[in-house]
């Protein structure tokens, strides 16, 4: 009974406020395509990760640098502060979801290895084969067939084809990017799936005519996909929104302000976006939706219907305890780690910087090669050479040449460590060692 008046009302109730295409995996700022110089060969020696053997191929482009983050599991060492939030979120899952014998509904997965396959980590999530998402200049393929997950929404099809109905996952993930305080090619997430037949969405006593899919199947609207009712998806919209609207509270505050914002994602449909107001800034918390029933067909429970979502773990703590450096996540710093050092995830700490290190900023103009050059290749570059010592590169000047027809790239690349004073003289033979590795990796020609 309870559940038809509301569903009553659900029905009556309008949708979402504003409508916006939000890209698939975070931004795609990366205009260029991925024809990348073939930098492994059946012959190179194969890539061992967390101790298993990956041949390399022409579709390689992990760096020994990246997967020297592999098996760190931020996430969880105890009293991190990526540790804490995941804590957070999954204290207030177990409180908010019981079972009939009290008990979480919501199972924990935190250990699931960061390889996985193209296909679990697109394929099955139905993303396009096209999507500029799956490009080689913005994921780290292991090999051609084998990617470091670029999201945890990766493990949706292996956990529902296990039987699980309700769990959660966190876990770090991989994406070529801009260097930034806010972007780190290796970050976290967490992952929330639930999925219900029938009886459980609507109760055993359900009127008969309650259904989770429409006897006579329209074409997709706005609100609903095909084969579902209107009935079920509303029911489903508002559990899920009361759930993560819980969440931010949960988090922020009870009096947080927040909003809804129509989205797409290939894996649900409807889907949203949950945005904060902090600092009068609108922030994204998190993505979610209604699972595609195609999903889980293929993860042979297409009687269930399901919702899902998925939010960033560095986002939120750097809000939340304001940390103002996303690199700061990665130190084995005491002075940073001691002060998340808390009885309690729930306990508040305001992170405050040891000390500031002086910044240094010095250019780099280049003449680009004549094609198959991407600037996410120097990205990385950069990172592998200069690791923690540079905080952020951006390309401040472009242009082409009017008569040779030549493109040239200036790119400024700020050194700063978050734990010492970098020299001059280091600083020199860094930028230099860059200069020369970029002529010689990606041919460049140093300007
Ligand atoms: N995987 C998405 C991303 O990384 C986040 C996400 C959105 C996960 C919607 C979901 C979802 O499970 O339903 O941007």
């Amino acid at each position: 009974m309870r559940c038809q008046r509301l569903l009553l009302e659900l029905l009556g109730q309008s949708v979402c406020s504003r409508t916006s295409h939000g890209p698939l995996l975070g931004r795609h700022r990366c205009p260029w395509p991925s024809r990348l110089p073939v930098r492994h060969s059946s012959s190179a020696p194969p890539l061992v990760i967390e101790g298993v053997e990956y041949q390399p191929d022409d579709w390689t482009n992990v760096t020994p640098r990246i997967l020297e983050h592999v098996g760190r599991r931020l996430h969880e060492q105890p009293q991190h502060p990526l540790c804490l939030i995941k804590q957070r979120v999954t204290r207030y899952m177990h409180s908010a979801f019981r079972n009939a014998r009290g008990n979480p509904l919501f199972s924990l997965h935190e250990r699931l290895g960061p390889v996985v396959s193209v296909a679990a980590n697109f394929d099955s999530l139905l993303v396009p084969a096209d999507h500029p998402s799956r490009r080689r200049s913005d994921n780290y393929y292991v090999r051609r067939d084998t990617v470091l997950r670029a999201h945890t929404s990766a493990h949706q099809t292996e956990l529902l084809t296990a039987g699980l109905d309700a769990f959660l996952v966190a876990g770090d993930v991989y994406r070529r990017d801009e260097i930034d305080r806010t972007h780190y090619p290796v970050f976290h997430q967490m992952e929330g799936v639930r999925v219900m037949n029938r009886e459980q969405l609507f109760g055993v006593m359900a009127d008969p005519q309650l259904r989770l899919f429409d006897p006579s199947p329209g074409p997709r609207r706005p609100e609903k996909q095909e084969a579902h009712s209107l009935e079920a998806v509303k029911l489903m919209e508002h559990e899920l929104k009361t759930c993560l609207e819980g969440l931010a509270k949960r988090l922020f505050g009870a009096d947080i302000e927040y909003r809804w914002v129509d989205c797409y994602f290939p894996f649900t449909h409807p889907s949203w976006e949950l945005e904060v107001r902090l600092d009068d800034d609108w922030l994204e918390v998190l993505g979610c939706g209604i699972m595609e029933k195609r999903i889980l067909d293929n993860s042979g429970v297409g009687d269930r219907i399901g919702w899902a979502f998925g939010l960033g773990l560095e986002r939120l703590a750097m809000k939340l305890y304001n940390i103002p450096d996303i690199r700061l996540f990665w130190s084995r710093d005491s002075g940073f780690l001691n002060q998340f050092k808390v009885g309690d995830c729930e306990q508040s700490v305001q992170y405050k910087p040891v000390s500031q290190y002086p910044q240094c900023s010095n250019d780099l103009s280049v003449w680009l090669p004549g094609s198959g050059y991407s600037a996410a290749d120097f990205y990385d570059l950069v990172r592998s050479l200069g690791g923690d010592m540079v905080e952020q590169v951006t390309l401040v000047d472009e242009f082409t040449h009017p008569k040779s027809g030549r493109a040239s790239h200036c790119y400024r690349i700020v050194y700063r460590h978050m734990e010492r004073t970098l020299t001059q003289a280091e600083v020199n033979r860094l930028h230099e060692a860059i200069g020369a590795a970029a002529t010689e990796q990606l041919g460049v020609q140093v300007r």
